[in-house]
């Protein structure tokens, strides 16, 4: 765990007897609840209508969570200081839910910086990826990893973060591309899971590449009826946890014909559908996923007219990713006519060893800046609707009574300083509440540090 930043949860049997409240927080400037009627997402014109409360505080009750919300003077009422284990004072600051990373590959070894210099100088990435290297790269390294060293990796990741704010993130596999390995990244996971601090949830992606030698007709096969079967019959054994299927649909790794076979063999079993598409060539992803009845797409880049319109009309989730965009030098997706026809829209990380960022916040601004987001618009898609793409809006994304305890502490008296000061996360998020337990930045100045 870092010497910075410290996780003090009140568990103790002592302290649960003798206050009947876990945490409050009390008296912010302002309480962004982005949702206060159980909505489990927002769109269109209402993105720009969040909800918020000014001089608010929240209760967190021992189970975890959320026991109220509401104006500071009526919560001061209702539960005193003493009642409560823990209080923080979040005078002149703001209190947000805790974000929701939608889209992260996080389980690896082999990072490519030496493909980044090379991307720099102009190199395309599906040129270095037919070539053997991107994703094949870090398979060789994931494949020869020791099981402790990839558990080591993901909880260093999944520690920064859930400092950078982060309390939902979406945890795929897909460097193994073997069964074997596959399974081993989902056993990683589990094992990841610190009490569920961040929560996670676990997407299948043994189709996020072909791994050479194979035909890509031969690994679809080999997926539909060897990997998926099993990753299903181990998940019914208790043995590793999955909630959804994924698939690289794109122009030289997954066709538009093998991807429905995967994602169809996938429903069939009972998985959530979330995959990439319409990325680096319009391959009419966003159609198939409307078609499936898919739960999100992701990347969206090269989305087509006729592919908005499905989504509008499905109700699939549109997960932008601006980091990669960002990063490869990609045109932008069409983020704006997305939203303005009413598109569901959540934005992801995209955390890969080739977009390396574990920062929504950072993400947030670069919807903000490149994809012509208000910032009320990223907050939703970063909160409600991210976690709507992952079926858990109903626990997560908003502040509302008997979601989880969850919550982000900005210290700035307007919470829109989390998007607008970029980078500059660990300095502003003081304290990161994941079920009622603090997550604290120890050093708040130069002179307490030294
Ligand atoms: O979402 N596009 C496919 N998957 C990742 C990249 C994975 C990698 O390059 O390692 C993405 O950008
Ligand atoms: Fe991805």
């Amino acid at each position: 765990m870092s010497n910075v930043l410290q996780l003090t949860g009140q568990h103790s049997d002592c302290a649960a007897m003798n206050t009947p409240h876990k945490l409050l927080v009390k008296c912010a400037e302002n309480v962004v609840c982005v949702c206060s009627r159980g909505e489990k997402w927002l769109s269109g014109p209402a993105m720009n209508k969040i909800s918020m409360i000014e001089r608010g505080s929240v209760v967190v009750g021992w189970d975890g969570n959320i026991e109220a919300v509401g104006p500071a003077d009526d919560i001061a009422q209702r539960f005193p200081d003493a009642s409560c284990a823990r209080v923080i004072d979040a005078t002149g600051m703001c209190v947000l839910p805790g974000l929701v990373d939608c889209h992260t590959h996080p389980v690896w070894e082999g990072d490519r910086v030496h493909e980044f210099s090379m991307k720099l100088a102009g190199v395309n990435y599906l040129d270095i990826h037919r070539a053997g290297g991107g994703i094949h790269y870090t398979m060789q390294h994931t494949r020869a990893a020791k099981q402790e060293q990839l558990l080591h990796s993901l909880r260093t990741r999944l520690f920064a973060m859930l400092r950078a704010g982060s309390t939902l993130v979406e945890c795929k596999t897909g460097y193994g591309l073997d069964l074997d390995t596959e399974i081993r990244m989902l056993r990683t996971i589990d094992r990841a899971r610190w009490d569920d601090r961040p929560a996670v949830h676990v997407t299948y992606c043994g189709a996020h590449a072909v791994p050479r030698g194979y035909l890509v007709s031969e690994y679809t096969r080999e997926i539909v009826e060897k990997h998926l079967p099993t990753v299903v019959r181990l998940m019914h054994q208790g043995e590793v946890h999955v909630d959804s299927v994924d698939v690289f649909c794109e122009q030289g790794v997954f066709g538009l014909e093998e991807t429905r076979t995967i994602l169809r063999a996938g429903k069939h079993l009972g998985l959530r559908l979330n995959f990439h598409g319409d990325e680096l060539h319009p391959t009419g992803a966003a159609e198939l996923a409307a078609e499936l009845g898919a739960h999100a797409v992701s990347h969206l880049e090269e989305v087509s007219k006729d592919g908005i319109s499905a989504l509008v009309t499905s109700g699939c989730v549109a997960i932008l990713l601006p980091t990669t965009a960002f990063m490869l030098r990609l045109k932008q997706p069409p983020a704006r006519t997305m939203i303005d026809t009413g598109v569901i829209v959540a934005l992801g990380s995209d955390f890969n060893p080739n977009a390396y960022c574990l920062a929504m916040p950072v993400v947030m601004h670069l919807a903000c800046v490149n994809l012509h987001f208000t910032m009320a618009e990223a907050l939703v898609a970063a909160t409600i609707n991210a976690a709507h793409a992952l079926g858990c809006s109903h626990r997560h994304g908003s502040i509302e009574q008997g979601k989880r305890g969850d919550l982000l502490i900005v210290k700035a008296s307007r919470w829109e300083h989390l998007i607008y000061q970029l980078g500059c996360h660990a300095d502003i998020i003081p304290y990161v509440v994941c079920k009622g337990d603090v997550l604290e930045n120890r050093c708040p100045s130069y002179n307490a540090a030294f």
